[in-house]
């Protein structure tokens, strides 16, 4: 059975496999920023916290667009099971800094599967993959801008309420030139 399910698709099992493992790692993400949220709500950092709620539902949608692409190549999407996810944090930064490594760790996975997929002459997925690789550009600039924020405004006195007002703040344009 699983034979002939194989032969309606053209995705190798070893992507298929590589792709699920995002999956699971998008809804790591959409977990972990859950957890951040919720230590920012409970810190005052009140918009923080929306950030970071905002950032668990993209990763959420990242999450289905893999689930989604799997399935409409003839696929099996498996529904990743999430564990272990850290609820505590050291400080208002270390949120933000687990942020910035977070987001490059996904970069560097993202990488890996387009890697694979050119070895594998995968084109389709490895096209499939490229907004993900873009989306990528966006989510490290802004974890980078936010983190950023701890030095330029400095978390003495009222520095770290000044830091969480100037978070909605911070957005990617990617036309921008600066000219
Ligand atoms: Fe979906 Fe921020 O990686």
């Amino acid at each position: 059975m699983k034979d002939l399910l194989r032969r309606k698709t053209s995705l190798t099992e070893e992507i298929e496999t590589a792709l699920n493992e995002q999956i699971k790692r998008e809804a790591h993400s959409s977990a972990v920023y859950l957890a951040m949220g919720s230590w920012c709500d409970q810190h005052g950092f009140e918009n923080s916290a929306n950030f970071f709620y905002r950032q668990s539902s993209e990763e959420r949608g990242h999450m289905m667009k893999i689930f989604k692409y799997i399935l409409d190549v003839g696929g099996n999407a498996v529904s990743p099971e999430v564990t272990g996810i850290q609820q505590d944090y050291d400080s208002f930064r270390a949120v933000f800094e687990q942020t910035l490594e977070q987001e490059i760790a996904i970069t560097q996975s993202i990488n890996r599967i387009v890697g694979k997929c050119y070895q594998m002459q995968d084109f389709t997925t490895a096209t499939f993959l490229q907004w993900f690789l873009e989306e990528q550009i966006e989510e490290e600039y802004i974890a980078r801008r936010a983190l950023e924020l701890f030095d330029t405004i400095g978390e003495e006195g009222v520095g770290r309420y000044m830091i969480d007002k100037q978070i909605p703040k911070i957005s990617y344009d990617k036309n921008e030139t600066g000219e």
